[in-house]
C-alpha cells in the first residue's frame, strides 16, 4: 500500500473539471471514473485509489489519513479549518462566496437570520463587520430561505448567477473567491513525498498552462 496514493474527490460540480484536470496532466483514467456509482475506484495503472466523498466531507478524509490528498474548495477549506496543508490552488470552479437577500430590503435591527450552508464562515464574516446575527444552517436550496420568510439574508455560493436572478434575489456583499484547492494529508506529505511531487508537478504545469490537452 505504500506506493498507492488515495485521492478524495468531491463529487458533484467540481468533479467533472477535477477529473478532465488530472487527464490534461497525464494520468490514465477509466471511462467508469465518470459515471460511476462506485465510492471507491481503484487505479492500479497509475497506482492510485480514488475516493468519492461528498465535497464538504473531503477534507475530514484527508485530515484522517484515509486520503493522502484530496481535491476541495477553498470554500469548504474555510468552513472546516482542517489540519491539512494547501498544496496547490487549482484555478477550477471558479465562484465566490456572498451575502443576499430579497431587493431592497434592511436587515431585521434585532439579531437578523443568516441561513447558510457556511455557518462557520457566515459567523466569522459578519463577526468582522460588527454585527450580531443570528445563523440558521440548511443544507441546500438556501436560495429559498428568504423567500419564504425564514433569514433576512443568506451566505451562499454565487457561480453564474442563475440561481439568485431566478429566485428574485440579489447580492448585496461579496464575503470571498472561492477555487479548489489540492490538499495533503501532512503526514503523507513526508512519508509519500515523491509520488506527490509529481502529481504537483504535473498539475502545475497544467495550470500553469504549459499542457492544454495533449496527454502524457
Ligand atoms: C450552489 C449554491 C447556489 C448555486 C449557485 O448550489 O448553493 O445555490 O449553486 O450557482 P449559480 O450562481 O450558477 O446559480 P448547488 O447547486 O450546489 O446545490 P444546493 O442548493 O444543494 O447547495
Amino acid at each position: 500500500m505504500k506506493d498507492i496514493l488515495t485521492i478524495a474527490m468531491p463529487k458533484g460540480r467540481i468533479f467533472t473539471e477535477a477529473a478532465e484536470m488530472l487527464r490534461v496532466a497525464g494520468f490514465q483514467l477509466p471511462p467508469e471514473f465518470d459515471d460511476s456509482r462506485k465510492l471507491i475506484i481503484d487505479v492500479p495503472e497509475e497506482k492510485f485509489r480514488f475516493i468519492l466523498a461528498k465535497p464538504m466531507d473531503v477534507p475530514t478524509y484527508v485530515e484522517h489519513g484515509v486520503a493522502d490528498l484530496g481535491i476541495a474548495g477553498k470554500d469548504v477549506m474555510l468552513e472546516e479549518e482542517r489540519d491539512v496543508y494547501e498544496l496547490l490552488d487549482l484555478k477550477i470552479s471558479a465562484c465566490y462566496l456572498a451575502v443576499a437577500g430579497i431587493p431592497n430590503t434592511k436587515m431585521n435591527d434585532v439579531a437578523p437570520k443568516i441561513a447558510t450552508k457556511y455557518p462557520n464562515v457566515a459567523a466569522a464574516y459578519f463577526r468582522e463587520q460588527g454585527e450580531q446575527v443570528e445563523i440558521i444552517k440548511l443544507n441546500g436550496s438556501i436560495e429559498l430561505a428568504p423567500l419564504i420568510g425564514l433569514a433576512d439574508r443568506i451566505v451562499d455560493i454565487v457561480s453564474t448567477g442563475r440561481t439568485l436572478k431566478e429566485n428574485g434575489l440579489v447580492e448585496y456583499e461579496d464575503i470571498v473567491n472561492i477555487t479548489s484547492r489540492l490538499i495533503v494529508n501532512p503526514v503523507s506529505y513526508r512519508m509519500k513525498d515523491a509520488r506527490i511531487s509529481e502529481v504537483v508537478d504535473r498539475l502545475t504545469e497544467v495550470i500553469s498552462g504549459k499542457k492544454v490537452g495533449e496527454p502524457g
